[in-house]
């Protein structure tokens, strides 16, 4: 079995082929998508709950239309009105969910590990839509899915992840990712946003937008977090996008045919020029959008096979 998982709880540990079945499984996604044509029968009689504890746009709205397009009874439970505002736990709100028998259950959690400690006391298959600092890793799997329809591979690459480093586990689940199928990886940004241990994960760092993004393929800008930030980690917004900020002046220290990627949402004029985010032959930030839900598709099929409880 190519993914021999019930979960997706991270991408560290994952082994090259669990991460090829799933790229490869979501490209026949994107295609079928194109096409309008249904795959219904692969969830029907199946129940996905997204519990969001915090703010999602892309990743909520792509779950739910992955499970709609492959038959699944999708709930979205809404936190702010539900009994967690009278003080349920996390533990006591899953095993309430337990009790309805989900099937599949898609978690985004503020805590680093709130994913794992779920698997670990529901039945439901387990997907960590992204918990604290630690992993996001459908955002990784779809980040991948979109270079690799681009540039024909990902071994080999060069990949620059620019800016608020430490709050990211969009960087810390692309690092994994990217490293284990072949490709280089540095980390760029202010030494404040960029924490000295991520060296053990074999990257390269840099605090210079010049030197990091130098023989670069692809750069990817990261969303500065400062609804994270105890305190000033940054001098100012406009002082950030003058050294970190990514414009078509920087982005000529790359590649010629280096491409953009950004996770969303963005901080437009403070970690990316919107000249740069909007530029129909450099930016891939649309196709990001339009490859999670594929990439989504092909996490439930997957997860679905190797054992949702159906009873
Ligand atoms: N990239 C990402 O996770 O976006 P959302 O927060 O909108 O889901």
């Amino acid at each position: 079995m190519s993914y021999p998982h019930r979960h997706l709880l991270a991408i560290e540990g994952l082994y090259p082929p669990a991460i090829q079945h799933l790229l490869d499984l979501a490209e026949n996604y994107v295609s079928l998508n194109r096409t309008g044509k249904t795959q219904r029968d692969l969830l029907r009689g199946r129940t996905l709950i997204n519990l969001f504890f915090e703010d999602s746009t892309r990743t909520r709205t792509s779950f739910e239309l992955a499970g709609k397009r492959l038959g699944a009874d999708v709930i979205n439970m809404s936190v702010a009105s539900s009994s967690v505002n009278k003080g349920e736990t996390l533990l006591d709100t899953a095993a309430t969910l337990n009790a309805m028998h989900c099937d599949l259950l898609v978690v985004r959690h503020g805590q680093s590990g709130a994913a794992n400690l779920l698997a670990q006391k529901v039945g439901a298959c387990v997907i960590n839509a992204g918990d604290g600092a630690h992993e996001h890793p459908t955002q990784a799997l779809l980040d991948a899915l979109t270079i690799r329809r681009h540039k024909g591979k990902l071994q080999g690459l060069q990949i620059a992840i620019c800016g608020d480093v430490a709050h990211s586990r969009v960087a810390r689940s692309n690092i994994h990712l990217l490293s284990a199928m072949g490709a280089r990886v540095r980390v760029v940004g202010p030494p404040t946003l960029i924490p000295g241990p991520i060296t053990r994960l074999g990257v390269e760092v840099s605090y210079d937008m010049r030197e990091g993004l130098a023989g670069a393929d692809i750069v990817m800008m990261l969303r500065l977090q400062r609804e994270r930030m105890s305190s000033g980690l940054i001098p100012s917004a406009r002082e950030y996008f003058r050294f970190w900020g990514l414009d078509h002046e920087k982005l000529a220290f790359a590649k010629p045919d280096a491409l953009v990627m950004h996770p969303g949402p963005m901080n437009r004029g403070v970690e990316i020029d919107s000249a740069v985010a909007d530029d129909p032959v450099r930016s891939l930030i649309a196709e990001q959008v339009e490859m999670g839900v594929a990439v989504r598709m092909a996490v439930l099929d997957t997860l679905a096979r190797n054992g949702a409880r159906h009873d």
